[in-house]
């Protein structure tokens, strides 16, 4: 088994600060991390397997909607498709609302298991597995079942235990007798059942699909396991089959909320819900490309007008025999390893003519895939241009498909802005250069060449730098065709959602000026020397850092400080302005790429406008998706989960007619 805990953390990041609101709400869908995102080891061997994961997650939905136990499974047998198994087991004491949301937390974590086949999330208040057989009956599984005693109550077996009677001895009893009794409530309460102990308070659920035998193996088991977790004042014990927790602080709700029918789907709360799974479903499935299927057309379409390049690049001998390109990489060693692209692992590899290229080992080979994929080759490479890797050539007569790019010697943006243990600071100089370079990079993608590209997914480490520090960008054009790709699914959502703009996160609506709001990131990033830590919630987003001190006119301080000053002060401002200018929460009010480079190009002197002065705060962060003037309710569900965009400024501007988006927007949208 495999885990992928960092791009999950990254989200559960992102996502803990949406739903935990400071409210007067009395439930709690507990969405938050109970154990890691845990993957099988299998690996899909087709392309339509993204499909079906995403249809198959879709229908899960609606089956938990139209559920009264808090519980649906969905399953996908068709003979042409991947066989498909899925379950969402809420806790029964989760309102039906609550339950939605957790699982539309959990639906965004999943997929970070792809393209395994089989995956498992434990949150606090729900369960979603995924695997490529029925296991709805699985009651334990000694390769997976964990525990996870990790507490911030403390519990440490000689602090003080003081506010026990009886001290630890006195908690240990406590802790025991409750485990045991509600292990066999449970039980015999058709596998559910929530605990008020003598200051501990436990719950143990039971997935619906198993028996009450397959239940009571599963429970005394995660029983024993979570004893174990004694003197933490905090345990979990997660089993295939089932949950259980204890814990020195009340975290369930009353009683069984499940059939209560609290909440229709009428409900804002449901809305809310139901309108986070529709976005999870929008961006799962905008990434997860159907790229194989819908665009099919379109790439027909495109090959018509592609013939003459494809044949010429059929002719220009851009291919290479697969042998050739393992030897240059001696057969793809670790050592020659470069990093993990967008679409594959990319390797270093030496020609037998001695030159040196990059050779990304793409991630998915089916023939099918192939046809797709060369179409796209052709595409991309006809787009040449001083700040883009170029493509030299592809394979795709051997086991698998291999692209190949020029090789750039140095190592992308983001080392040289945030390694801690950098040797080389880029000089003002250097960065307006890269910042310069990217923009022409953009114009060149957005409307330099025939086809019109938008790059998805512009950010710092997908800028290269080459010997003398000018920027190359690298992946584009790909991810119109490996949008499936699993760094994709769980990068593009989470570790890039900082780079994203807020339309196309919340709306699915890509146009160039998603890639304008990107690059305003990356330009705020080399100014500042700081990562756009979009979700951090105590320091901010460094966008909003610099709104601030942009307005405060304290321009100098948002500068790098390793620049020690070096910077001319009236450059500064205009990069700072470019950055702000870009990163504008409405996609109108954003320059596009062509005009932001002349801003950068042309001498203050010989502009016939100055740079507009952005008016509208960026899209701030995580925090600003959460509702604040939406309705005056506080203990409406809506605020949990609110998504809607504010302005947090003070100095409060006009939003333009497409801001605020409010949620009702959305869900009709
Ligand atoms: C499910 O995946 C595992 C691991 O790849 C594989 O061994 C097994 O044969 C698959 N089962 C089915 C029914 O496809
Ligand atoms: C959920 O169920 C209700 C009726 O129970 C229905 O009106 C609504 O459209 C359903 N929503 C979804 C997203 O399936
Ligand atoms: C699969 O789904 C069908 C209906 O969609 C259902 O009849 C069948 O019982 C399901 N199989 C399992 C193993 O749940
Ligand atoms: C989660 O993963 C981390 C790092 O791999 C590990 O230390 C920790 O024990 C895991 N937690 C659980 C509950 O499995
Ligand atoms: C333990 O949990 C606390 C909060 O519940 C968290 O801050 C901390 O990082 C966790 N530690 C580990 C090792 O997971
Ligand atoms: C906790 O209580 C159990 C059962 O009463 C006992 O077996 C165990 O030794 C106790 N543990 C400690 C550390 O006191
Ligand atoms: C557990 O069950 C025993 C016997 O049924 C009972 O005496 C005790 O009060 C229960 N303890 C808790 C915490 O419910």
């Amino acid at each position: 088994m495999s885990s992928s805990p960092l791009n999950f953390i990254t989200l559960i990041t992102i996502l803990i600060p949406i739903l935990r609101l400071p409210t007067a709400v009395t439930s709690d869908a507990r969405a938050t991390l109970a154990g890691n995102l845990t993957c099988g080891t299998g690996r899909a061997t087709t392309v339509s397997f993204i499909p079906t994961f995403v249809q198959a997650m879709e229908k899960l939905s609606t089956n938990l909607n139209n559920s009264n136990n808090n519980f649906a499974t969905t399953n996908i047998t068709d003979p042409n498709l991947p066989p498909f198994y899925a379950l969402i087991q809420c806790h029964r004491d989760l309102s039906k609302t609550d339950c939605l949301v957790c699982y539309a937390v959990s639906r965004t974590a999943v997929p970070g298991c792809l393209p395994r086949t089989s995956g498992r999330i434990f949150l606090d208040g729900c369960f979603v597995r995924y695997d490529n057989y029925s296991f709805f009956q699985e009651d334990v599984d000694p390769l997976t079942d964990t525990r996870n005693c990790n507490s911030s109550l403390g519990g440490v077996k000689n602090e003080n235990w003081d506010d026990f009677e009886g001290g630890f001895g006195g908690f240990n009893r406590s802790v025991f007798e409750l485990v045991d009794n509600v292990t066999k409530l449970a039980i015999e309460n058709g596998g559910f059942r929530v605990l008020e102990g003598d200051r501990v308070y436990g719950l143990g659920q039971c997935w619906e699909s198993l028996s009450k035998d397959e239940c009571r193996v599963c429970l005394n088991k995660a029983k024993n396991e979570v004893i174990g977790c004694l003197p933490s004042r905090e345990g979990r014990s997660m089993n295939a089959g089932c949950f259980l927790r204890y814990s020195t602080h009340k975290f369930f709700n009353n009683g069984d909320q499940a059939d209560g029918g609290t909440s229709g789907l009428s409900s804002p709360g449901a809305k809310v819900a139901v309108v986070l799974a529709a976005v999870a479903f929008v961006m799962i499935s905008s990434f997860a490309g159907y790229a194989a299927y819908i665009r099919i057309s379109k790439i027909r379409e495109e090959r018509k007008n592609m013939g003459m390049l494809s044949s010429s690049f059929n002719k220009s001998g851009l291919k290479y025999k697969y042998e050739t390109l393992e030897k240059a990489t001696n057969y793809f060693d670790i050592s020659n390893k470069l990093g993990q692209g967008g679409a594959g692992s990319v390797f270093k590899g030496t020609l037998p003519n001695g030159d040196v290229v990059a050779v990304k080992r793409l991630f998915f080979n089916t023939r099918q895939w192939v046809d797709e994929f060369f179409n796209e080759v052709n595409l991309i490479s006809a787009i040449q241009h001083k700040n883009l890797v170029k493509l030299l050539a592809c394979s795709i007569e051997g086991p698998e498909s291999l692209l190949v790019y020029e090789f750039v010697p140095n190592k992308s943006l983001d080392h040289f802005l945030f390694n801690k243990d950098r040797v080389l600071i880029l000089s003002w100089e250097q960065r307006m250069e890269v910042i310069r370079g990217t923009a022409e990079g953009l114009v060149y993608l957005h409307q330099g060449c025939h086809v019109r590209i938008i790059h998805r997914d512009i950010k710092s480490s997908n800028i290269l730098l080459d010997k003398d520090f000018s920027p190359k960008i690298a992946d584009f054009g790909l991810v119109r065709t490996f949008g499936a790709d699993r760094s994709h699914l769980t990068t593009g959502i989470a570790g890039t959602l900082g780079y994203m703009a807020p339309e196309y996160i919340v709306r699915g609506q890509l146009t160039e000026k998603a890639d304008v709001f990107s690059f305003g990131v990356v330009v705020l990033e080399i100014a500042s020397g700081k990562r756009n830590n979009a979700f951090v919630e105590d320091t901010g987003s460094l966008l909003q850092t610099v709104w601030k001190l942009y307005k405060e006119g304290v321009v100098s301080e948002a500068i790098d400080p390793l620049l020690k000053g070096e910077f001319p002060e009236d450059e500064a401002l205009e990069v700072l302005q470019i950055g702000l200018l870009c990163t504008q929460a409405s996609a109108a009010l954003r320059p596009s790429m062509a005009e932001v480079v002349e801003f950068l190009t042309t001498k203050p002197e010989n502009r016939q406008n100055p740079i507009p002065i952005p008016h509208q705060p960026p899209f701030l962060n995580a925090r600003s998706l959460m509702s604040q003037g939406m309705g005056s309710s506080t203990s409406s569900p809506l605020t949990k989960v609110g998504l809607s965009y504010t302005n947090t400024s003070q100095s409060s501007t006009t939003p333009s007619s497409e801001w605020p988006l409010r949620i009702d927007e959305l869900s009709s949208s």
